[in-house]
């Protein structure tokens, strides 16, 4: 009798665990698309073409179009991290492109660099 219980609190644990990640994982997939809406579709386009509301003829250098897998392949998901935390300058880049670190958490970075990626389709430059 005992120990029907417990199995029975063991199924009904497991299945709230499940269901509490399955939560966790389909809130963050749209909160990285709010997030990438709210702080880089600006510059970056909605669709990551590098042509957001933003961007002026004045730009020194066009935001990144994510669509270009070429470009975008040359270009470890480390690299989208750092670039997308520390800023165009860390890597040599423009300071137009701004730095997120202080604004963004690191599990949000780690959701965007994953948003690009859907983006250009490709996986980036290994290792
Ligand atoms: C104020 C405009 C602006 C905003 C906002 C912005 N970016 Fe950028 N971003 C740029 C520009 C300009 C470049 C191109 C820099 C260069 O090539 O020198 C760039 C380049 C990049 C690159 C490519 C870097 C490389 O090494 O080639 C990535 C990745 C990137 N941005 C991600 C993001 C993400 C993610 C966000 C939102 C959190 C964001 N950007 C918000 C302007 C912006």
């Amino acid at each position: 009798m005992e120990k029907l219980n417990i199995r029975k609190l063991w199924a009904v644990a497991a299945l709230a665990a499940l269901v509490a990640q399955f939560a966790i994982a389909s809130a963050s997939a749209s909160e990285t698309a709010k997030v990438f809406k709210f702080y880089c579709a600006q510059c970056h386009g909605l669709t990551g073409k590098g042509d957001g509301p933003n961007v002026t003829k004045d730009f020194p250098v066009s935001p990144r179009n994510f669509t270009n897998a070429k470009e975008m392949d040359k270009l470890s998901d480390a690299d989208l991290k750092n670039v997308i935390m520390d800023g165009g300058p860390s890597v040599s880049k423009s300071p137009m492109m701004p730095p997120w670190g202080k604004t963004l958490t690191t599990e949000q970075v780690d959701g965007l660099v994953k948003h690009l990626r859907g983006i250009c389709q490709c996986k980036g430059k290994q290792g």
